[in-house]
């Protein structure tokens, strides 16, 4: 088998006038760009301030496009990065090696909402917001929502496996899909399953190929399922003096026999900082408050939901929480939520910062966030951390500040190595929702043995055997080998 996880740029080859000419015959010279400024933009995703410009953008508009591409850099050994909307968070869309950098962007369609299966059928440049909102025009509901769901795409989410508030009570991006098309390495199409909602037929290709992050293939269409919109739903912001109490009220919830739609964490520099980026949002805190939840129940019937409320309110106030604010119109419970969903963009305009995606068993919580301090103080890192408290999941936001680029860079990884070490023996593991990508591979040695991960590497040889597509992703490069 080839060693194409150690491939570096010069094992590729280089673009050159032929390849570009021949593009352009594929899918006309409007869709294939070299221009260096672009080239540049579609080289960086959200992922910190890293830029891998690919050499050449093409945007097709069909599956058998795509299929001639791969087909053309297969032969010719020319190496191929999927990109999305570029709002990942992992590094996944980053043409570390240059070559295609292949937009899905123009496969943008809604091919069908079957409403008798409760099923739709998406092309991957479907920007998650718009799918959501034309379902619900059929009173269903698609509940992955990422923060960056008013610009990202279905196709990231599904090479990502993206999560989003919701996830607590629904599930993440793997749990909606049934079923893709998915053109591989040397330009074949295959269906990873059936649009049936079970499923037990041989090797389950579909969840392989979810959060694969483009190593395997291109996903050029997804079936997914829907379900019924609930009618309705409360939305509360809960504050609390101790933000490890915080967390530990978090697992009492759900021991009551409540499952909240949402359940989500900020620490108190997370909601301040917010509130200083997004300005049009007023939230008085006191000062001794330290962390907040914001909870959602939903259903179909209010008196339920605000007695499902009212334990949260009995379980809350047993963790020294302060007074609950109740979102009681529309407009406040947008205000929330944009406080919310804007905290990651509010600590990028803050500071250089690296983020991580840790995840425990929910009752692991207040655990991880203690030993997320306590790392941090050794080093003398700040940190600020908030995500979804219900599943588990940390956001950890490792902020820069005034260190020098030495110490950042120095003590940085082994910070970050420390934290992953303590969050895999509570249970957890690297990332709930934003995937490995090109910026936590080198972690993977700590919640993989080697020879599980010469079983990964297996598995993108036998799709991928020449390794052209997203190379420098997932898999560590200094780990194991290849016969
Ligand atoms: C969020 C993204 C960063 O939870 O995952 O806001
Ligand atoms: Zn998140």
């Amino acid at each position: 088998m080839p060693i194409f996880f150690v491939k570096k740029a010069e094992m590729y080859k280089a673009i050159d006038h032929q390849d570009v000419a021949r593009f352009i015959e594929m899918i006309g010279g409007s869709n294939v760009f070299i221009d260096k400024e672009y080239l540049r933009e579609y080289g960086s995703d959200q992922t910190e301030d890293l830029v891998f410009p690919p050499h050449v953008v093409l945007k097709p508009e069909s599956t058998s496009h795509v299929q001639d591409i791969l087909k053309h850099c297969y032969e010719s050994n020319i190496c191929v990065t999927p990109i999305g909307a570029r709002t990942g968070l992992s590094g996944g869309a980053l043409s570390v090696y240059g070559g295609v950098g292949l937009s899905l962007e123009r496969l943008n369609k809604i091919l069908k909402i079957d409403t008798d299966n409760l099923q739709v059928v998406v092309e991957p440049g479907v920007i998650t917001q718009v799918l959501q909102e034309e379902v619900e025009k059929q009173g269903l509901y698609y509940p992955p929502d990422p923060s960056s769901r008013g610009s990202c795409f279905i196709g990231g989410n599904l090479a990502e496996n993206a999560g989003g508030p919701h996830a607590v009570k629904y599930g993440v991006t793997k749990d909606f899909v049934l079923n893709m098309e998915v053109v591989l390495a040397n330009g074949e199409v295959i269906n990873t399953g059936a649009n049936t909602l079970k499923n037990s037929t041989g090797y389950n290709l579909t969840q392989l190929m979810v959060g694969s992050e483009g190593t395997l293939g291109v996903i050029t269409k997804a079936t997914l399922k829907l379900i019924p919109k609930p009618a309705t739903n409360v939305l509360m912001l809960v504050p609390f003096r101790s933000a490890e109490k915080a967390c530990e009220a978090v697992s009492a919830i759900f021991r009551e026999g409540i499952t909240p739609s949402a359940l989500e964490f900020m620490e108190r520099d997370a909601i301040d900082w917010t509130l200083q980026y997004v300005q049009d949002v007023q939230l008085p805190i006191d000062q001794e408050i330290q962390a907040h939840l914001l909870i959602e129940v939903d259903g179909n019937h209010m008196d339920s939901i605000l007695a499902d409320c009212e334990v949260i309110h009995e379980v809350v106030s047993r963790f020294d929480a302060g007074e609950v604010l109740f979102a009681d119109d529309q407009q406040k419970k947008d205000q929330l939520w944009k406080l919310r969903r804007k905290v990651g963009e509010a600590v990028k305009s803050n500071s250089v910062y690296k983020e991580e995606d840790t995840v425990v068993p929910r009752f692991k919580l207040p655990e991880l966030l203690k030993e997320v301090k306590r790392i941090g103080a050794s080093y003398g890192f700040q940190s600020v951390c908030y995500g979804h408290a219900g599943d588990g999941n940390l956001h950890v936001n490792i902020i820069k500040g005034e260190l020098t680029d030495t110490v950042w860079q120095e003590k940085l990884p082994l910070a970050i190595r420390e934290i992953f070490v303590a969050t895999k023996n509570m249970g957890g593991t690297l990332s709930g929702e934003h995937g490995i990508g090109l910026v936590q591979k080198e972690y993977m040695d700590i919640v993989f043995t080697p020879f599980e991960l010469e079983l990964m590497k297996g598995i993108k040889a036998t799709f991928d055997p020449k390794g052209i597509l997203n190379p420098g992703k997932i898999i560590p490069d200094n780990q194991g080998f290849m016969p």
